[in-house]
């Protein structure tokens, strides 16, 4: 049953994992509806905390660490910090965005943990489990992979295979091998925790089954679906050395599962935010929401909230409005194949346009199924319904205003208003309840489709009304009637009113055009009150307002072009970069590479050579063909800096050589050597040389 009259509210969206950055899936999946809802709370005034941060545990973190050769805490710092920006440039207002690395939060789940385990919550056991030997590791089901049972895919992993979508145990592998060393695993006796989730199934049904009938349909269908199927004991640790330590004596090398550990982080950010915490996690009169995309169903709805149970002191949440996925032109996001919309791409590409990019996703959110974006939809949505519904409505106002009404706010003559005037009053008056219980429901769409709809009948209405042409009406002295002015005045009071009614109403949507809206009205942030919805008394009769400003732009064919090109040529560009030895750019400035031993590094023999001469190879457009001055003699090489230098400039310069790299043969030169560069973040070339002229062959150590 949905909770009736709070008095707080506790709002949390998913943390993302720190492994990468955020995509426009994410934003829609359960960022923007979490601000919108956190939004319109605020608006009304209601005591609310939304909470966030970044998972910063996990397997997929140390596994992206490994790829790149630098630590897990390099990782989630490089992503945390891109993600809060990404997040605070959205505008997705949290009151707090923390993350699972620092203290407060392992403080928290260990004593979580801990508690749960003085109470005898967990089952000890010791299993067998697949161990890759050349790492010394054991391997958690997504660093095994082998060939899918079903589809063949010789690349699932041990949990899951991607290509046909099978839920799998490392077990059902056929082939199964390390994703760390290609190693065949072996099986390895080890101890975890289990949570005996079966215990909580009987409670579990009640609470959910027949407590939360009102749960959205993917939300509701997925835990009958679980918990029909009967719910079994899961691990709540793994072994790793990246995450929270299992706070028990004999736990060595253990660390809490991330799913346990990651969704007390909300807890623990909201400890973070406030001394007054325990009245959000602790007071049943706090109403919680946890905003989701669906593979996080499970863990919210049933064993997160088991937890809680089980640990004792906490509320459950209220609600899970869980979203679907968003697929882009076509086709499933895939970070590994770099198809995604990156926020912090799109803020670069697209500057000032935020709020656009916030309709479009919740305009097109999955909220009851997956859905599409296309860089077309997107064009076509600012173009008809941004700028030419919402906007024209506004500019055409505004413009009339400053034309036929002097600039002010007109007086309403009471006496002559007509059926539409009054019908015009009524869906003013009735946009704000319509618009209300559709947040209430979480369903966003069809509330901004209200509010969208609410200027497309100011729009009807000024068309109808034609100001325009009523202003013609002069009387004997060449001067506009009273009559005609006081219809002109009245048409436009109303549409004035209901831009006031607007600003508020597409305020949760879009913050950023809200603000502008207001300041042509030259009104303070308080009328944004969600009480103020409804009323047409907003703006006084007499008052002053600026010039118009245009709230949205045109989106141009090429801008869309460039986008989709630039979709296609980034899944290019991955899969050329798995192939490709050489790091991709943007790793430049990070440690990509593993570890090596003071020996390793001494093995290269470096020198300071002068370029002497410089030619370009025949045939070959990146090569240029150098001799160049070691000192004690002179060598030729081959090297790929064409693009980037002119034979002619280079002449004279001194640049570092490896000295004994083993000769090859390019394009039938043999190179006996190789200069080293640096390159920047958009790839071009530098050389690498002593800040002042020195003997050629000096040696670098
Ligand atoms: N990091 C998870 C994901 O991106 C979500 C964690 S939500 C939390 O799928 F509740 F566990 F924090
Ligand atoms: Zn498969």
């Amino acid at each position: 049953m949905q909770m009736n009259d709070p008095q707080r509210y506790l709002i949390t969206a998913a943390l993302p994992y720190a492994n990468g950055p955020v995509h426009i899936g994410h934003l829609a999946g359960c960022y923007l509806p979490a601000d919108i809802y956190t939004r319109y709370l605020r608006a009304r005034k209601r005591d609310v905390l939304f909470i966030g941060g970044s998972d910063e545990h996990g397997v997929p973190i140390t596994i992206r660490a490994l790829k790149e050769g630098i630590t897990p805490q390099q990782v989630v710092d490089k992503f945390h910090f891109l993600i809060k920006e990404s997040m605070e440039q959205m505008g997705i207002s949290f009151d707090i965005y923390s993350r699972t690395s620092n203290k407060v939060h392992h403080e928290t789940a260990s004593a979580f943990f801990k508690k749960m385990y003085d109470d005898g919550l967990f089952e000890e056991k010791e299993t067998e489990q697949y161990y890759d030997e050349t790492t010394k590791t054991f391997l958690a089901d997504r660093y095994i992979i082998g060939t899918c049972p079903v589809c063949a895919n010789p690349n699932a992993y041990g949990d899951q295979c991607e290509k046909c979508g099978s839920t799998l145990s490392p077990e059902q592998l056929i082939n199964p091998r390390s994703a760390l060393s290609d190693a065949v695993p072996v099986k390895k006796k080890t101890k975890h925790w289990y949570f005996p989730l079966q215990d909580y199934e009987a409670w579990l049904k009640e609470w959910i089954i027949d407590g939360h009938k009102e749960w959205k349909n993917n939300v509701y269908g997925q835990c009958k679906s679980w918990l029909d199927n009967g719910l079994q004991s899961r691990a709540m640790t793994r072994d790793s050395n990246w995450g929270i330590k299992v706070p028990l004596p004999d736990a060595e090398g253990k660390v809490l599962y991330v799913w346990f550990d990651a969704p007390i982080g909300y807890i623990s950010a909201t400890k973070e935010l406030t001394a007054q915490w325990a009245d959000y996690w602790c007071k049943e009169s706090t109403k919680l929401v946890h905003f989701i995309g669906k593979d996080n169903i499970v863990f919210h709805c049933i064993i997160f909230p088991a937890m809680l149970k089980a640990h004792g002191g906490f509320i459950l949440p209220d609600n899970v409005p869980a979203n679907e996925f968003l697929n882009i032109e076509g086709d499933k996001v895939s970070t590994s194949r770099n198809w995604a919309v990156w926020v912090h791409e799109y803020i670069k590409d697209f500057p000032g346009c935020e709020d656009v990019l916030r309709y479009v996703l919740c305009a097109n959110a999955p909220e009851t199924k997956d859905n599409d974006f296309t860089w077309k939809d997107f064009q076509d949505r600012n173009n008809s319904e941004l700028v030419s519904i919402f906007g024209n409505f506004v500019n055409r106002t505004w413009v009339l205003m400053h034309k036929l009404c002097g600039g002010k706010v007109p007086k309403l003559h009471e006496n002559i208003l007509d059926e539409k005037d009054r019908a015009l009053i009524e869906e003013i008056q009735n946009s704000k309840s319509k618009i209300q219980n559709l947040l209430e429901e979480y369903k966003f769409r069809d509330a901004l489709f209200e509010v969208i709809d609410l200027s497309r009948k100011g729009n009807k209405y000024m068309q109808e009304k034609e100001p325009w042409i009523v202003a013609r009406k002069t009387g004997d002295n060449g001067k506009l009637t009273a009559e005609a002015q006081a219809l002109v005045d009245n048409c436009l009071h109303l549409c004035l009113q209901l831009t006031a009614n607007l600003t508020i109403l597409i305020n949760p949507f879009l913050p950023n055009t809200a603000k502008q809206m207001l300041g042509m009205m030259k009104v303070v942030d308080k009328m944004l009150d969600w009480s103020n919805a409804g009323s047409i008394k907003l703006l006084s009769v007499g008052y002053n307002l600026r010039e118009p400003q245009l709230l949205f732009r045109k989106i141009e064919d090429e801008e869309i072009s460039a986008q989709v090109e630039k979709l296609k040529k980034g899944l290019i560009k991955s899969t050329t970069t798995m192939e490709d030895p050489k790091p991709p750019a943007e790793n430049t400035s990070a440690v990509n590479k593993p570890e090596i031993q003071f020996d390793d590094f001494t093995k290269l023999d470096l020198k300071v050579g002068t370029i002497l001469t410089a030619v370009k190879v025949e045939k070959a457009d990146k090569l240029l063909k150098l001799e160049v001055d070691l000192g004690f003699e002179k060598r030729t090489i081959v090297s790929g800096i064409a693009l980037h230098f002119k034979p002619e400039d280079i002449v004279g310069k001194q640049v570092v050589v490896v000295a004994n790299l083993a000769p090859r043969k390019m394009k039938g030169i043999e190179s006996q050597g190789m200069i080293l560069t640096a390159e920047d973040k958009a790839g071009k070339l530098y050389f690498i040389s002593p800040d002042t002229m020195i003997d050629a062959g000096s040696g670098i150590s």
